[in-house]
């Protein structure tokens, strides 16, 4: 240190905040493809895991490390001490049990509430002013439980809801259209999952929308049967769940994508998790997802998209179910 002194000529105190920290609990396989692509996108440089599990934190933190050379100039810390996580911007909540093959989503809910119960206290108390994203399933209700539990305005607490899906749509509407995704101009409201509804009315290609060439498009009596994309769309985490036991990397990105836009402070629109109430009709404080404008202190706006009536009964029946579930969620 003495010898480097003489090299390093100090103009003045380095600042150790980034200004970019984001807590990750829960470093299961969600969680870890979060961090990854986190880190490799470099979105952010400055991350902190907390988990329950020592060896396994220590493992992944390690590891990580190991690669700083390749990413920028990284902090990576772990710990199963909450404090550690202090002044996070950010704090995703990728912790708790997930869907074995088969099992639907809301089926996790009272496991994953008590989980919750045990970590949004926490973080609380070290960043007051942090942003909540919840990814943990069922992530619409969860959300709801977070915004019970930590009392936040509603903008700061967020849920990764059908970012995932409508990415997923995106994807296979690019696979049948020869058009990349990013192209494909498609959203999926309401539940993250079963319940999900495309909102075909909306979806097109530069301006071109393709309910103006099919006017039954996604509909019952749909002779393209574009229906079935939104089937596959749905069935998507079962499959994947079937074959490699869990989902991961497209959950991850999707994460990213968000905390990127709250970070960077773009105001880009992603369909995420939050109340509806007042939206589409719908009266009770029920979270699922609607288009939303994302920035530094999380939603700005919720858009209000023109549905046809189809989507909007779609979207009503999606809050009702939700509705049914949040009421019996024992705090
Ligand atoms: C997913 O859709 C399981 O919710 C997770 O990939």
């Amino acid at each position: 240190m003495a010898t480097i002194s003489k090299v390093l000529q100090s103009r003045q105190e380095k600042m150790i905040d980034t200004g970019n920290k984001v807590t990750v609990v829960g470093v299961g396989q969600v969680g870890m493809a979060t961090v990854f692509s986190l880190l490799t996108q470099g979105v952010t440089n400055n991350i902190v895991m907390v988990d329950t599990n020592e060896d396994k934190l220590k493992g992944e933190m390690m590891d990580l490390q190991h690669g700083s050379a390749f990413l920028c100039n990284a902090t990576i810390k772990a710990g199963t001490d909450y404090s550690i996580t202090a002044d996070s911007q950010i704090c995703v909540i990728a912790a708790g049990v997930r869907q074995m093959e088969g099992e639907d989503r809301r089926n996790l809910v009272q496991r994953n509430v008590e989980v919750l119960k045990g970590i949004v206290p926490q973080l609380l108390k070290y960043s007051p002013n942090t942003i909540f994203l919840i990814t943990s399933n069922p992530v619409d209700v969860l959300t709801y439980v977070t915004w019970k539990i930590s009392g936040l305005p509603k903008h700061r607490v967020i849920g990764s809801g059908t970012n995932l899906d409508s990415a997923r749509f995106r994807y296979l509407l690019s696979q049948k259209l020869n058009i990349a995704p990013t192209s494909c101009h498609a959203y999926i409201i309401g539940e993250h999952g079963d319940s999900s509804v495309p909102v075909w009315s909306s979806v097109n290609i530069a301006g071109v929308r393709l309910r103006d060439l099919n006017k039954n498009i996604g509909l019952d009596c749909d002779e393209e049967n574009w229906k079935e994309t939104h089937t596959q769309v749905v069935q998507s985490a079962y499959e994947v769940i079937k074959l490699k036991g869990y989902t991961s990397w497209a959950i991850g990105l999707s994460l990213t994508q968000l905390i990127k836009a709250i970070l960077t402070n773009v105001a880009s629109v992603h369909a995420v998790t939050t109340s509806l109430k007042g939206e589409h009709g719908i009266t009770e404080d029920v979270f699922l997802s609607l288009p939303c404008v994302l920035g530094r202190n999380g939603i700005l706006d919720v858009i209000r998209q023109p549905l046809t009536d189809v989507e909007r009964e779609q979207l009503l029946q999606s809050a009702k179910v939700m509705a049914d579930v949040q009421s019996n969620i024992k705090f």
